[in-house]
Formats: structure tokens, sequence, C-alpha cells
């Protein structure tokens, strides 16, 4: 199938754009010690249910679960029926009761280059010290928590808190604006509000606080805001409302006991862009959630508890934060990295030198980063001891070919095997990817599901695709880490993920994707009115909305165009009200302010033109593609359905 020189990584063929792609196999030393061997499909394909009921056993259980899946209210699932755990337990406790206290569980690296070791034993007394808090606070299991921090050891630590006490946390990316923060904390009803004084921005303290203020302004539901000191920058403090983690975390007592919870409680809430402007609140439950993050990251990342030093390069406010940095690997026992800031401050060597220091052995990032890397040059990486490294993680977007060679040659010294993962904020955990002890990999190909995973690729009818076609990702059978519903808006769920293929009962990942000519599965892409900018998920409409929302604005249409670095940039095409002056650069910059202020500075359009028209069918839907064709420079396809071909001549400004 390949040869040795391809095996060893050769990029002799890369230098061919229609080379048939090599294929790197595990090397043997690496398919020996591997946590995943054969034989895990196997069980897999014996009996799938069994097959789960095996690895819910990586978890401890207070009372043991009766049933394994209970389908009979799809698409609603409970898995491990009438078990229950402590996710927290899971993740903090039983490490300390079976002797690994010591263990670090979190080497904290600050941006300004102050670090923080946390062992288990550390790292319970913390969370039990914010349990404690919660608890005072009047919080009671069920109660939704909002989580708006950049990344330091009290965001793990609150989220882990909650998930002690039962509270379902709603983390809220700390570069989201307090518009966007608002709307989240409404929609979940949010009593509490986690937060900074402000957070660490290459080299500058950027107040976070303030935002918080202008949020919960009015907000009817939170009753208190509890600030970490990070920065020491001025804030202000509401009495009765606010309150300071050193004047009260800190002073509690650190141990509590924490309480089992049934494993269908609910465990989180996280939003994520769908294709309306409303963002939906993803709903993630305990015991399937932590089961299948416990066991992909086992043996995904093949980590070792103890040897390994691991790091995922997420921030804990998108979804591989969240399985990737606390749930997965804390309930494997896993040493990592956590770092506060961004890859190039001070300067762009922060990230090697980081997995120097620690010796990284395991390295999980985005496309878009190692897109960075590539363009400041492997003389940054190459001054660095990188041989420590010996797995590679990628998630959020497809990786690009070239990515993914340079990835292995450069960071991970033409050894490393990498697992290219594809998974959702829906998914909860990774359900396609390579197993690096066994799956002889392609370069952009995530290659098959997961053992105990089961996904398809079909057409519009449903017909299952072989070899060599492409069309729709679907996930024909229920899987543990699956979401359970969208916050509020059930009928959203059925309709958003399951109304597609009703009569096969399948989840519609929104994504197409390809079977290669030997059967490998290669993700595309959105094929919904979804963006994905570095791996952010950004919907059209969110951006259409805010950019209405200014007064200028009469009719706005945005569409994801390709990009060489972020996957895709934003470009939006405006119309302006009558009698609004288009005063150029000015507008333009008013306009990317204003969706900046409404959802975040990494939603803000790469371009706006403003345009006379809009192209738009006879039943009035603007038509995305062909203003997609025009932001990526394309020839025009069919326009036979507008209503006025000639408007492209306008846009074009022709
Ligand atoms: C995309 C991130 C190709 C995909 C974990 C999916 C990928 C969306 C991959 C989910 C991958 C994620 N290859 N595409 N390995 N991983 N995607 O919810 O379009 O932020 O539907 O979850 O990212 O993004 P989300």
């Amino acid at each position: 199938m390949t040869s040795a020189a391809q095996a060893n990584g050769s990029t002799e063929k890369s230098e061919q754009p229609d080379a048939v792609p090599q294929v790197y196999p595990p090397s043997p030393e690496f398919t020996a010690t591997a946590n995943a061997g054969p034989e895990l499909q196997a069980e897999a394909d014996a009996d799938r249910l069994e097959f789960w009921a095996e690895q819910a056993k990586r978890l401890h259980w207070h009372a043991p679960f009766t049933d394994v899946l209970d389908w009979s209210d799809a698409p609603v699932a409970k898995w491990f029926v009438n078990g229950r755990l402590n996710v927290a337990f899971n993740c903090v406790d039983r490490h300390v009761l079976e002797g690994n206290g010591d263990r670090v569980a979190i080497h904290f690296e600050g941006e300004p280059g102050d670090t923080r070791d946390l062992t288990y034993h550390d790292l319970l007394a913390e969370v039990s010290k914010a349990a404690n808090t919660f608890s005072d606070l009047g919080l009671v299991p069920g109660d939704r928590v909002a989580i708006y921090m950049p990344m330091i050891p009290e965001a793990i630590i609150a989220m882990l808190a909650c998930a002690r006490l039962g509270l379902t946390h709603s983390v809220v990316f700390a570069g989201f604006s307090a518009s966007a923060l608002r709307s989240r904390i409404d929609d979940a009803e949010a009593k509490l509000v986690v937060t900074v004084d402000g957070q660490w921005r290459r080299g500058q303290a950027a107040p976070l606080k303030p935002s918080v203020d202008e949020a919960v302004d009015g907000a009817e539901s939170v009753r208190n805001v509890l600030v970490v000191k990070r920065t020491g920058i001025d804030v202000d403090i509401t009495e009765g409302r606010d309150l300071w983690w050193h004047e009260t975390v800190d002073k509690a007592s650190d141990t509590h006991e924490p309480k089992p919870f049934d494993s269908e409680h609910p465990l989180f809430i996280l939003y994520t862009s769908g294709t309306t402007g409303k963002p939906k609140g993803i709903i993630h439950t305990s015991g399937g959630y932590l089961t299948q993050a416990s066991y992909t990251h086992h043996n995904v990342f093949d980590h070792k508890a103890g040897q390994d030093v691991y790091w995922c390069t997420a921030d804990i406010g998108w979804v591989t934060g969240h399985t990737y940095i606390v749930y997965g690997p804390l309930s494997n026992g896993v040493t990592q990295v956590v770092y506060e800031g961004t890859p190039n401050s001070p300067d762009e060597h922060r990230h090697f030198q980081i997995i120097e220091k620690y010796g990284v052995s395991i390295y999980y990032t985005a496309p878009t980063l190692v897109r960075t890397f590539m363009k400041w040059g492997r003389d940054i990486p190459d001054a660095h001891d990188l041989s420590s490294i010996r797995l590679l993680g990628s998630v959020g977007e497809p990786i690009n070919p070239e990515a993914w060679k340079w990835f292995r040659e450069v960071i991970g010294g033409n050894k490393a095997p990498i697992v290219d993962t594809w998974w959702q904020t829906e998914t909860g955990a990774i359900m396609i990817s390579p197993l690096p002890g066994i799956t002889a990999t392609k370069p952009g190909s995530a290659m098959a599901p997961l053992p105990g995973i089961s996904a398809k690729i079909v057409d519009d009818d449903a017909t299952e695709l072989g070899n060599g076609g492409s069309g729709y990702l679907v996930l024909d059978k229920p899987w543990p880490a699956m979401l359970r519903g969208i916050w509020g808006d059930m009928d959203r769920y059925r309709d958003t993920y399951w109304s597609r293929y009703p009569e096969q009962g399948w989840y519609f990942a929104g994504d197409g994707a390809k079977y290669d000519e030997d059967g490998a599965l290669w993700v595309l892409g959105r094929v919904d009115d979804v963006m994905n900018v570095s791996g952010h998920r950004i919907s059209t409409s969110e951006v259409e909305s805010a950019l209405v929302g200014h007064h200028g604005v009469a009719e706005a249409a945005v569409v994801g165009a390709a990009d060489e670095t972020t996957g895709q940039g934003i470009v939006a095409f405006v119309i302006l009200r009558e009698g609004v002056e288009n005063t150029g650069d000015a507008l333009i910059a008013e306009l990317k302010a204003e969706v900046a202020r409404e959802i975040s500075p990494i939603a803000k359009p790469r371009q706006i033109t403003v345009v006379p028209e809009l192209p738009k069918t006879r039943s009035g839907k603007i038509m995305r593609r062909l203003l997609k064709d025009i932001a990526e420079g394309r020839d025009l396809g069919d326009t036979s359905t507008l209503v006025d071909p000639k408007v492209f001549d306008a846009i074009r400004g022709k």
C-alpha cells in the first residue's frame, strides 16, 4: 500500500498536488505501547451497548446503572439509566484517593510569565472551597451559573465546583461582548456570574468586569457576581451583588462532601451558532458525556497518566476546552499545561518555549494555528527542542494536507502520529478520528468513526454512498456524549438535527463529507449557513443581524469566503438606508465595530462592501452561493433564477 519512504513521511510527493495521498502508518514502537488496539473495534462490533457499558467502567459510579441506553424517547437519549455519579469526584477526588494527590494536574502558565502548579490535592482543596462558597450563596442543584473568564485555573475550578454541586454551568467565551453575554445569561436564567477584573492580552491588562456590569444591568436572574482578581486593575464593585473570590472562596473550608447525581443530570449548557441569529444552548448531561470524554481522551490521544504532559490549546469558552481540557483529561488523571495568552506574546516562540519547558508530549490544536506557525516560518520551532512530542492532534476544521505534513514534520519530528478529530459542540466528544496505534493516516482525512460510533455519508434521498461518493455526514446511532436538547427550545432541537432524515432517525451534522477510493472519510466543511473562522462557528445571520442593527444599514448579506490562514473569512455586502451617506472607510470601520460590540471581535468581517442591490431569487431569498463566488473571485455559475442578473455588475462596481 505504501513504501517505507512514504511511511517515514518523506515530503517528496507533497510537491505534486495531484499525487495520491501518502499514507502514514504508526511506527511499530508506537503501536507496541498504544492504549487502543484492534480489539476495541472488534468488541464494539460484537455488541455496541455492551462495549459502552464496558467504557463506563472507566468512571466511579456511586450507584450502578440498570440499562445502558434508553432510546424510547428519541431523539432524547438516556444513557446509563439510573446510574449515579459525581462528575467532579471522578475528575479530582478519585485521583487523590488512589494515591495520586501529589501529581501535578495543571501547570498554569500566565501570559505575563507567572506560573502556578496545582496538584490533584490542591485542585481538590480549591474545588471544595469554591463549592462551599457557591452553596453559601444559596445555589441548589439544577441552578445555572455563567462563567465568563480567561484561561486561568479558577475558570476550571469554577466549572468543577458547579459539577460537584449539580449546578449547570454555561461558560461564555471571554472574547464575547457584553450583549452576547447578556443574551446567554437571560436565556439560561443564570443566578451567578463568575468572572475576573481583567485579563492579560498581548502584554496588556484588558478589563473584563465592565462588560459583566453592562451585561447584568437589569438581568433579573442574576443575584451575584463573583470576581477573581487577575490583573489588579480598578473595577466597580456593586455592594450586595459583587463578591471577590479572594474574600470568599479563598476563605471557605477546603473540605466538601460530593453528592452523587443521576447520570442524566444536566452538566452544562454551551451556546453555539446555528443557522439563525439566535445561538443555541446545547445541553449536555453527566454519565454518558463523561464516559465518552474519558474514553476518547484515553484512546485517541493515547494518554498515559503520570507519564504524559498534555496540552490542548483551546479556550474553555468552546467545547474543545470543556471536553479536552476539563472533563476528559481530568477524569483520566492528566498532567496538563494551561496557558493564558496568545501564541505570539511576547513573541512567536511562546508555544515552543512552553512545550520545551514542560516536556509536552501530546499537543492538540487547531489547523488555523498550524497555518499561522507556517507563516511565521520553521526557524521558530526549529530553535527549540520539541523532541518530547509523541502525538499531535487537530480539531475545529478540515486540516489541509500541506499544513498536516508541515505539522508532522516540523512539530512532530517526522514521527509523531497526527489525530485529525472530527466532532461538534453537539456531539460532546470526538466521533471520527484515527486511532494512533492502528490507523494508517492520510493527511487531511479524519479517517473513520471511532469504535462504538456509527456515521454514514448519504445523499439527499438517504442512500448511503460508497467509495468515491460525497454527500452529507449523518450519525445513524445514538452515542453517549450526544446533546440532549437545546435549552428552552426542544422543537428547535428536533427541527435542526432530526428533521432532515425523519424516517431513518438520523442526526444531521450539517457537514459535507466524502469517502475516498479506499473508503477513508474526509470532512469537507459546513453545508449550511454556518461559517468556520479560525475554528470558531459563526452564523451568517448572526453577523447580518448585527450589521442591520446599525442605523445606516437597510440590508446585509454575509458569506464565508476561503481564507488561507483562518479557513474562512467573513465577507459582508450591505445596502445603505435611503439618505445615508457612504463615508467610505469611516463607515466600514463603524460597521465592523458594531459587529464586535454585538457579538465579538472574532466575528468582525474581513471585508464589507457597500452595494446598491443584493442578488435575490424570485422568492426573495438572497443567493449566498453567488455572493460567495464573488467573494472568492470565481466566475459566476448559473444566475438564471435571479430576478435581475445585472445586479452583479452593480455589486462589482462596473
Ligand atoms: C468543523 C468543535 C473537519 C465541522 C469541536 C463541525 C471539523 C464544526 C473538524 C463543529 C475536523 C470540527 N475536520 N471539520 N477534524 N472538527 N470541524 O461545534 O464543520 O465548534 O461541524 O466543535 O467544526 O464546530 P464546534
